[in-house]
């Protein structure tokens, strides 16, 4: 899949999952714009994808600052010219229980996960809408599908969905598409916190997939390409489940219960 000559926005470009994807962008023949919160990850992102013959900017920017936003997109404007691709990526996961989160935490994990994208979207649509094409990739997760904690969290990426189908359908007649890829589990150092605590917690959590095996950041990138390229001219709108099977079904309970009966 080639996206020669596209110019892609990645947010939260500077560590995992937003990495991966900037520079398998990068490598498909995009010119990156690598937006993070932390300048020196994002920095070090461009200075990969330079090193390996690509093109790459690196704007640091916190996606839930309005002016902060704009002049990302405007930067991106005036250095390459255009803005192709959209990949809302950035995201923090801070609170847990709905008893334990404060007004404070829900307000950040909503400010950067939901009205971040909303923010960048509207910023990056008008130089869309001005050529008549564009590719808006969203990146929610399977805590928007299922109850499965992180209150704040799963809300913002369920509205995530709501807006990328928004989206998809009052731009679909001008050239615009916009979908939302939902993971399951992804080695990235979004776990580092729960990883301190709990070392052994995605060695537990891969029995509860089918593929048996959480994803790695790459895998989730070549969603996202697909998303981007023209090979999926036909798909907007659309929730992208790539979660090794995780929310296909709960088998793993059934064979529990089935181990329990024949004791
Ligand atoms: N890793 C997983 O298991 C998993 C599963 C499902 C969905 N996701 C989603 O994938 C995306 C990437 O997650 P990851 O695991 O790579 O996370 P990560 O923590 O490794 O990377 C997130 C990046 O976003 C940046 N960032 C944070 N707040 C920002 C802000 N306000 N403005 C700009 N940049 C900001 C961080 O500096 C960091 O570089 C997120 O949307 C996340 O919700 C991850």
């Amino acid at each position: 899949m080639r996206i020669d000559g596209r110019v892609a926005i990645v947010t939260g470009a500077g560590s995992g999952i937003g990495r991966a994807i900037a520079l398998r962008f990068a490598r498909a023949g995009a010119a990156i714009v690598a937006a993070d919160l932390d300048a020196g990850a994002g920095e070090e992102t461009a200075r990969l994808i330079r090193e390996a013959g690509g093109d790459a900017l690196c704007v640091a920017a916190d996606v839930a600052a309005a002016e902060q936003v704009s002049t990302l997109v405007a930067s991106a404007e005036a250095h390459y010219g255009a803005i192709d691709i959209l990949v809302n990526n950035a995201a923090i996961a801070t609170g847990h229980g709905i008893l334990e989160i404060t007004p404070e935490v829900w307000d950040r994990d909503l400010a950067v996960d939901l009205r971040g994208p909303y923010l960048c979207t509207r910023a990056a649509l008008p130089a869309m809408l001005r050529r008549g094409r564009g590719a808006i990739v969203n990146v929610s997760s399977v805590n928007a599908l299922l109850g499965l904690g992180h209150h704040a969290y799963s809300a913002a990426k369920a509205g995530l969905i709501s807006l990328t189908q928004n989206v998809a359908v009052e731009f679909g007649d001008r050239g615009i598409r916009a979908n939302v890829i939902c993971p399951g589990t992804v080695r990235t150092p979004i776990w580092a916190d729960r990883l301190a605590r709990a070392p052994d917690l995605l060695e537990r959590l891969r029995a509860w997939y089918p593929l048996r095996r959480i994803a790695e950041p790459e895998e989730i990138a070549a969603v996202a390409l697909f998303l981007a390229s023209d090979e999926a001219s036909f798909v907007t709108g659309a929730v992208i489940v790539a979660d090794g099977g995780l929310t296909a079904g709960i088998r793993r309970m059934a064979d529990e219960l089935m181990a329990r009966e024949a004791r």
